[in-house]
């Protein structure tokens, strides 16, 4: 069995529902508190015991080779100032063993097309697919539990949570049978299914691990849910192939696309940072009083 050593960071969507300030930087910069999102993904990643990232990026997302990049103005000048702490911060955005590569989607076509485009880097290898909207406070990772499963069953391993019937038409959905626990095998999937004919409520959230296999199903598939090549699509090919298990991560995610999970988390993690925790916490507590 290999080993998987890669994590593909799909960053090229168009982040249409965080405009306007997704007109001209990545929805994956957005911070929560002070480090952003992208960070946060790859930080899972590294603790997973992956060691090459690879970004998938389109137009406005310079922001991002930028920010894993070594900034030579910045730290000679806060060397200069004596700021050892920042100089720290800036340089430890990545430890020295990982190495980033960057593959260019020139159009939005869909999550699955943005996979695809990473096939010249990942190879013929297992790796990770890793969504920087969908952050997950867990610790260890939810990467790592899931790479621990495939380790142990290898095979393919997607995350998955419960969610409301209602939100059914929202996300890739699972159908595992009567099968129960954390890890169940994945009998179908369909994307973005009206809540009266979903099969059920396990809602696949933005973590894969994925068998080269998979690069073959996605250059068959055609456009699915929203005009796109859907991920989802080619993992239900794949299906009839190989064997895929459904994994519930330990942990809660905040679904930083959207502007209510992105201030939700902004909020929880805001709480707990050893800077504002106690000062946001005041706020919140007097403006609950007032109204
Ligand atoms: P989303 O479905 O959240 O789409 O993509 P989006 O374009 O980022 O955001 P909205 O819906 O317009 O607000 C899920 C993930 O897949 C990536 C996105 O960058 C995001 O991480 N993606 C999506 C691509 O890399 N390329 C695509 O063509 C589509």
């Amino acid at each position: 069995m290999k080993k998987i050593t890669k994590a593909v960071f799909p960053v090229a969507g168009l982040g249409t529902r965080f405009l306007p300030v997704t007109k001209a930087t990545a929805k994956e910069m957005l911070p929560i508190v002070d480090k952003p999102l992208i960070q946060f993904a790859v930080e899972e990643a590294v603790d997973a015991g992956i060691t090459d990232m690879v970004f998938v990026t389109g137009r406005t997302k310079r922001a991002i080779e930028d920010h894993f990049d070594k900034a030579y103005e910045l730290e000679t000048e806060l060397e200069l100032r004596g700021k050892q702490k920042l100089l720290d911060v800036a340089r430890e955005v990545v430890p020295s063993h990982i190495n980033c590569i960057y593959v260019r989607q020139p159009e939005a076509l869909g999550l699955g097309h943005a996979v695809l485009c990473a096939r010249p880097v990942v190879g013929h290898e297992p790796f990770a697919v890793v969504l920087a909207d969908d952050l997950i406070d867990s610790s260890p990772g939810a990467l790592k539990e899931m790479v621990d499963v495939y380790e142990r069953e290898a095979c393919s391993v997607i995350a998955v949570e419960n969610v409301a019937r209602e939100d059914t038409s929202s996300y890739g959905i699972v159908d595992c049978g009567d099968a129960t626990g954390a890890e169940r095998p994945i009998k179908a999937i369909v994307e973005k299914p009206e809540p009266a004919v979903a099969p059920s409520t396990l809602a696949v959230v933005g973590r894969y691990l994925l068998t080269e296999e998979i690069f073959g199903e996605l250059d068959n598939v055609t456009r699915g849910a929203g005009g796109e090549i859907q991920l989802t699509d080619a993992i239900a090919a794949l299906l009839g192939k190989q064997r895929a298990l459904a994994y519930s991560f330990n942990g809660t995610r905040y679904d930083c696309g959207s502007k209510l999970g992105y201030l939700q988390a902004n909020i929880q993690f805001g709480l707990r940072h050893p800077e504002v925790g106690d000062g946001l916490r005041a706020f919140l507590r007097n403006i609950e009083n007032q109204s």
